[in-house]
């Protein structure tokens, strides 16, 4: 299919001018190609398939990718249950690479097959750079963290302590790493494997300790107990709880993967929530995603609410 290789290589050619460590390189309707994304992580590049149309156009894919991304290249096909097959189809693809996003190094794990993802995600790439520039001088919440990217970012910040909270174990000990790449002793920072539905609600309980809180949930999934949890019906709980944790002039983003939840429909849930937990909200501005998002519509340009608490 001809007409597939050149919209990835339009795809390609339109983010010529960005050079972030990981980005976005074909955006799925954004690029006019449903259920086909490739991200970069440094020295590899990830196609994911959501879609098994594109299966049979592989050759059409990398023939548009060409020689202008990396030539390591690794294929993702989601399957049912979280799950997903991984293939190497150009070069070689390590299991681990370690990528740098504004001075801050993470561990990438390319060929990780679950549905969490490969430890960094593009589109929270402005989140992360809020919470670094505030979170210097107090301790940061990271809730649903998966490997730890946040954290890092507001350790680098200067946080006193990262309290990293996932409900899978295998993410403590990559978050772990992800503190020490930055120069951090992991012992002095806490990795918590638990409900973070559960941890929040005791945090809310203990009142404003956090300088800043990361909460980015996802769409849905199930609690350690076994309840489903979607985060449509729950991102106002964790608005109100998250802003009970957070210190006076403190910061946070508050995001979802879920995006018919648009970024105004998360800063209503923010200004109801300061209300009713009495804090005074000094600025509320949606979490933008970078230029390498090209998906149009309702809630496409957008991922979350950044929160800056007033020092009062
Ligand atoms: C999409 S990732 C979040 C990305 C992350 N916030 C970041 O900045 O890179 C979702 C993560 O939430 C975790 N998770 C899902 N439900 C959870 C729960 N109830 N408690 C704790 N962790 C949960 C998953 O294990 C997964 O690592």
């Amino acid at each position: 299919m001809a007409g597939l290789s050149q919209q990835v290589r339009r795809a390609v050619k339109r983010r010529a001018g960005i050079v972030h460590d990981v980005r976005r390189l074909v955006d799925g309707t954004g690029d006019d190609v449903p259920g086909l994304f490739v991200d970069v992580y440094g020295e590899v590049a990830r196609i994911e398939l959501h879609d098994v149309r594109w299966r049979a156009s592989i050759r059409d894919i990398v023939t548009g990718l060409g020689p202008a991304v990396p030539e390591g290249l690794v294929l993702l096909e989601r399957k049912k249950r979280g799950q997903a097959d991984v293939d190497i189809v150009r070069g070689h693809v390590p299991r681990g690479v370690v990528v740098t996003e504004s001075g801050v190094r993470l561990l990438v794990r390319p060929r990780e097959a679950d549905a969490a993802g490969a430890g960094v995600f593009a589109d929270l790439r402005e989140g992360r750079a809020f919470l670094r520039a505030r979170a210097r001088g107090g301790p940061h919440l990271n809730l649903f963290a998966h490997a730890g990217a946040s954290g890092a970012a507001a350790f680098v910040g200067g946080a006193t302590r990262v309290d990293h909270v996932d409900m899978s174990k295998k993410c403590a000990g990559w978050a772990a790493t992800n503190l020490a790449l930055n120069g951090a002793f992991p012992r002095a920072h806490r990795f918590i494997v638990d409900d973070a539905l559960k941890v929040l609600r005791r945090a809310e309980k203990r009142g404003p300790v956090y300088q800043t809180i990361c909460c980015d949930p996802p769409t849905t999934a199930l609690r350690p107990s076994g309840q489903r949890m979607v985060a449509r019906d729950v991102m106002h709980t964790l608005a109100r709880q998250c802003l009970a944790a957070l210190l006076p002039g403190g910061a946070m983003s508050l995001s979802c993967n879920d995006r018919s939840l648009d970024a105004e429909t998360l800063m209503e849930a923010v200004r109801s929530a300061a209300d009713e937990v009495g804090r005074a909200v000094k600025t509320l501005a949606p979490l933008r995603l970078g230029p390498d998002f090209t998906a149009t519509g309702a809630a496409a340009n957008t991922r979350g609410a950044l929160v800056q608490l007033a020092r009062r």
